[in-house]
């Protein structure tokens, strides 16, 4: 999956991962984090999610990354903002009250572009990306944000009948990839009703990923 396989989903508008509501998961859980309001949390690979206007409603703050430019258009046209528009040394950046996002790939976001990150939502974002990439995915953004909090949700499915993405990314590798840094708590594990796009029978996971001290 590089850049250009993204790219071309947005303009085909080949986009089934969008979703219409809020995801569940996170308003079910995201308050399990206890991150106060005024909190500022890290959506990489937001696409246009919706989840961002939950966010913005509970009083957090929100700082995304995205690599379509066209996807960014499209969730402040659907935020009803008007973002400022910069140039940085990443790409483009776009800012309104609450919300900055970044255009370009997550793995150029350093902490110096963020500021301050006090915790991570992760909805279609660690899943999207193959095996390797997400070794480098989970190392980047613990670095990036000094391992704060998640809320991250991911799918649990027989690989082999179906490539990715998104891809399963089942319990075991969730724990090899945060436990050194975190304590989690998988809070939700359920069956996928209709199963996910070809594959008959897969489940859905919440985690809650906090410290370890
Ligand atoms: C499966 S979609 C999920 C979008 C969003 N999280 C949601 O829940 O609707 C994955 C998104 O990640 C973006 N993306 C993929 N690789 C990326 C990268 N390296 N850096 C930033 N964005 C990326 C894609 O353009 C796409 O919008």
């Amino acid at each position: 999956m590089d850049a250009q396989f993204w790219h071309q989903k947005w303009k085909d508008n080949e986009i089934g991962f969008h979703e219409a509501d809020y995801n569940p998961g996170l308003t079910r859980h995201f308050h399990g984090l206890g991150l106060p309001k005024g909190s500022r949390i890290l959506v990489p690979l937001c696409g246009k999610t919706r989840d961002i206007h939950w966010l913005l409603t509970q009083g957090y703050k929100v700082v995304g990354a995205e690599l379509s430019e066209l996807a960014v258009k499209q969730l402040f046209e659907a935020l009803d903002y008007s973002p400022a528009v910069e140039d940085t040394d990443l790409g483009k950046t776009y800012t309104a009250p609450g919300i900055q996002v970044f255009v370009g790939d997550i793995f150029s976001v350093t902490s110096h572009h963020t500021g301050r990150i006090d915790g991570i939502y992760d909805r279609a974002a660690l899943v999207a990306l193959p095996y390797e990439v997400r070794i480098r995915y989970a190392q980047h953004l613990m670095n990036l944000t000094q391992q704060a909090p998640q809320l991250l949700i991911t799918f649990d499915y027989d690989q082999s009948q179906m490539d990715g993405p998104p891809f399963s990314v089942p319990a075991e590798e969730v724990k090899s990839l945060y436990r050194a840094s975190y304590a989690l708590d998988c809070v939700q594990d359920s069956n996928i009703d209709g199963g996910l796009k070809s594959v008959d029978s897969a489940r859905i996971n919440v985690w809650l990923l906090k410290s370890a001290d």
